[in-house]
């Protein structure tokens, strides 16, 4: 059989087109390592986000310079916002949403996915010079997509920590009554830390140090009289390095509401606390006298 040659050639070309064609989809699918969310983590429940890694979402240590950020993005907002990573960090982000799909884009770089419900989307990004950058949602959510947003502050090395602060105390007591303020300080890098923990309330300041070893957290309950502080409302402050947690205690002639049960109840619950006090109570004393020590030693470490 004949074939003409133009016949020829044009079949030639052709050939090299689908198997171009087919190369380059088999490298876009394989060689760039892009794939589907959801194929590479189990599925989770959207709407109750009790899954520990994102009912609250953070960055963690997990190596040298190896980090993990769990992140939620919900209809408007992404979590945690900002983001603190440090420099010359490998980080790993797992993001899910809690309603419906969003996306994770940071702004300027090849980062970005989409956040489906249900699913886990992870991608390892490395960062190397401090840099902040934008997270958008370039999936229609809803009528605020477009405000949509968040932050990635890439930050120095010495400027990065990884202490979270969480303090508490009742909103009201009676006169006479002691006031526990607990603060909750957990270190999420890897190595153990040395801080202090210090409480100012009316004219006083109470300061504790603390070591808290890598992934840990740490309780730590000053007890103040309410009696010397007065009636009224007094604001406390709990810091940490550069942590503050704050509100505000207001101290009563008697608590409303107080039936006799209720009375009763307060009074066993003093029994109880007096209790405790005796198992804390080697603590306790010492914090307190050592209190103003540690307040020259906190004040000389501003000066540096
Ligand atoms: Cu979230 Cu658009």
């Amino acid at each position: 059989m004949n074939i003409h040659t133009y016949e020829k050639l044009w079949l030639i070309a052709a050939m090299v087109l689908i198997v171009g064609f087919i190369a380059t989809i088999t490298y876009g699918s394989v060689g760039l390592g892009i794939t589907m969310v959801g194929d590479q983590q189990d599925t989770v429940e959207p709407t109750e986000l009790d899954d520990e890694r994102f009912s609250d979402p953070r960055v963690a240590q997990v190596g040298e310079n190896e980090y993990e950020a769990y992140v939620t993005a919900q209809m408007f907002s992404f979590q945690p916002d900002p983001i603190e990573v440090p420099e010359d960090s490998e980080v790993t982000f797992y993001v899910t949403s809690r309603d419906v799909i969003h996306s994770f884009s940071l702004v300027g770089t090849n980062v970005n996915t989409m956040v489906i419900p249900g699913e886990v989307a992870e991608m390892t990004v490395e960062f190397d010079e401090p840099q902040d950058y934008g997270v958008v949602c370039n999936e229609y959510c809803g009528p605020n997509h477009h405000n949509m947003e968040g932050m990635v502050h890439v930050v120095p090395e010495d400027e990065f920590d990884l202490t979270e602060l969480d303090a508490e105390a009742p909103d009201e007591v009676e006169t006479g009554d002691d006031i526990d303020v607990t603060a909750t300080v957990e270190n999420r890098l890897l190595d153990p830390i040395e801080t202090t923990v210090t409480l100012e309330i009316g004219n006083e300041t109470v300061s504790e140090d603390v070591t808290i070893d890598g992934g840990e957290t740490d309780e730590t309950t000053f007890t103040v009289d309410s009696a010397q502080l007065g009636e009224g409302d007094h604001e406390w402050t709990v810091t940490v390095d550069e942590h503050t947690d704050s509100w505000t205690v207001t101290v009563v002639d008697e608590l409303e509401d107080g039936d006799a049960d209720d009375d009763a109840d307060d009074e066993s619950n003093e029994n109880t606390d007096a209790g405790d006090d005796t198992d804390g109570g080697e603590n306790g004393t010492e914090d307190e006298t050592d209190t103003d020590e540690t307040e020259s030693d906190a004040s000389g470490g501003d000066d540096e």
